[in-house]
């Protein structure tokens, strides 16, 4: 072997072996420890999801004494609801999806951030003590008129 071909196969080797390794790791992560996107708790058919319960009425939905359930879902490029109004100390799970294509759901002042994949349900919580409107938006790239895509939750006193 010449000295050049030493040098090729320096990096060749890496080249394959980083890769390869990578790979490994996404899938002894994803598949061996269960870890994936953040929330994701069921799934749910995209094509029929503005059919099935609870995403055919998305809403805010009272469940015990300052407790909400909101069902949101995200489509282009909009979000049903757009407005959320709770009383102020309330503590909200977001559910939500997506009936097309990748979305993300980021309320501002709460650490709610979740990616909203067609047929993948996500779920979040957060508790809202402070009176005054958090918006939220979509913060996953999803065509020309991703930036108008926000809504706000209301809270009143
Ligand atoms: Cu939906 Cu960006």
């Amino acid at each position: 072997m010449t000295r050049d071909q030493l040098f090729e196969l320096a990096w060749i080797l890496p080249s394959v072996a980083i890769p390869t390794g990578m790979l490994v790791a996404l899938l002894v992560t994803a598949y061996g420890m269960g870890i994936h996107v953040p929330g994701q708790v069921s799934t749910v058919d995209p094509r029929t999801v503005a059919q099935t319960p609870p995403f055919d009425q998305p809403g805010v939905y009272q469940v015990g004494p300052n407790r909400f359930e909101v069902v949101l879902l995200a489509q282009i490029w909009f979000f049903q609801p757009r407005e959320i109004r709770v009383p102020a100390g309330s503590h909200v799970t977001f559910i939500a999806t997506s009936q097309d294509v990748v979305h993300g759901l980021r309320i501002r002042g709460t650490n709610v951030n979740l990616m909203l994949i067609p047929g993948q349900v996500s779920r979040a919580e957060a508790r809202f003590t402070e009176p005054g409107e958090y918006l939220f938006l979509c913060h996953e790239y999803c065509g020309v008129a991703h930036h108008t895509m926000a809504g706000r939750v209301i809270v009143e006193p």
